[in-house]
């Protein structure tokens, strides 16, 4: 024991038996010098904590710029999600907003290839993704950021944390709405979608009309309600075909069942979209200007009206 330590252990001991000045009974303890030598630790912080916390700033900093989030999903695969979704945002474009597209599907995305940025890749400037305009719609993908020939096969955490990674990585020009194109299904991209996009404005059900659709359809409803995000509307997609010769309408997979669908739920619906052959074409090709004059791009434009209401955003037509 050194001297100081020496003193220190006297000191200790003579004061273990005076009494407290400060009033009370109990003996004052004293900084042994044990306690003297052996400084508690800093407590360490734990790295993925400290990662988490810089990707949350990251995503509140990169998302204030963004006025609106609908969240486009459906509990049934193939019923036009994507469809829906880049329409929607095209329709919103031509009425003068400033549009963006998050595609969230991260193991099957398909929102590039409609907007005919096949085989292209996002900037990245200052660390930060720039998301690829096409059309005055502003596209973020993983097809944008990896090599499209590489199928992604990923497990649920790994893909939660690729959508927080790509999320708060990405620097979204000034938007009044960004749409975010789910998967199908209430499984790991909706609930990280949820948790990590605290204020979505509101999401938009994607049902087509026959029962098997609408059935599955009402989990997505129930996974809204539960994670709290409001339900705009339902659309029924695949409505009918218009007859190319006569004009008539068709009922392919039955019609109807989206708005019986919304009236049994008491929520709104938002309008019918025609089966257009040309959309096949649009989707694989990415020439959204073939359906410019056609009954399905007027449902689309009636739709973006009708949402533009419900969230108070004003449309130049
Ligand atoms: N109204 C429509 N008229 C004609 N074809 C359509 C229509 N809506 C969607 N399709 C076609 O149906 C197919 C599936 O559509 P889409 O990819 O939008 O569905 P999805 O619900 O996003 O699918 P997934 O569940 O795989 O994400 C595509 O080939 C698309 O072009
Ligand atoms: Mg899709």
């Amino acid at each position: 024991m050194n001297n100081l330590n020496l003193e220190l252990s006297k000191l200790s001991d003579s004061r273990k038996d005076a009494p407290n000045l400060m009033g009370g009974n109990e003996p004052i303890n004293l900084i042994t010098p044990d306690q003297l030598n052996n400084p508690p630790q800093k407590p360490q912080l734990d790295p993925n904590v400290v990662a988490r916390v810089q990707q949350e700033v990251a995503l509140r900093d990169t998302l204030h710029n963004i006025k609106k989030t609908i969240v486009v999903q459906s509990g049934k695969g193939g019923v036009g999600k994507s469809t829906v979704t880049y329409n929607l945002a095209l329709a919103f474009a031509r009425a003068g907003l400033k549009v963006g597209i998050l595609d969230a599907d991260i193991t099957g995305p398909s929102i590039p290839l409609m907007a005919g940025l096949e085989g292209q890749y996002a900037r990245i400037s200052n660390r930060k993704i720039l998301p690829t305009e096409k059309d005055g719609i502003h596209i973020i993908s993983m097809d944008l950021l990896l090599n499209q020939e590489t199928p992604v096969i990923w497990r649920g955490p790994l893909k939660i944390a690729a959508i927080r990674q790509f999320l708060s990585d990405v620097k979204w020009p000034p938007l009044d709405i960004l749409l975010i194109d789910l998967p199908p299904g209430t499984s790991d991209e909706p609930l990280t979608v949820a948790q990590l996009f605290e204020n979505v404005s509101g999401t938009i059900i994607v049902t087509t009309p026959q029962k098997v659709a609408t059935h599955d359809v009402r989990k997505s409803i129930g996974f809204a309600t539960k994670v709290g995000m409001p339900i705009l509307g339902i659309i029924e997609n695949m409505s009918s075909l218009i007859c190319p010769h006569c004009g008539k309408s068709i009922p392919v997979f039955k019609t109807g069942g989206g708005k019986e669908l919304a009236e049994k739920l008491g929520l709104v619906f938002l309008g019918a979209i025609p089966l257009e052959p040309q959309v096949v074409i649009q989707a694989d090709e990415g020439q959204p200007s073939i359906l410019a004059e056609s009954e399905f791009s007027r449902a689309f434009n009636s739709i973006a009206q009708k949402v533009a209401k419900l969230l108070q955003i004003p449309l130049n037509s």
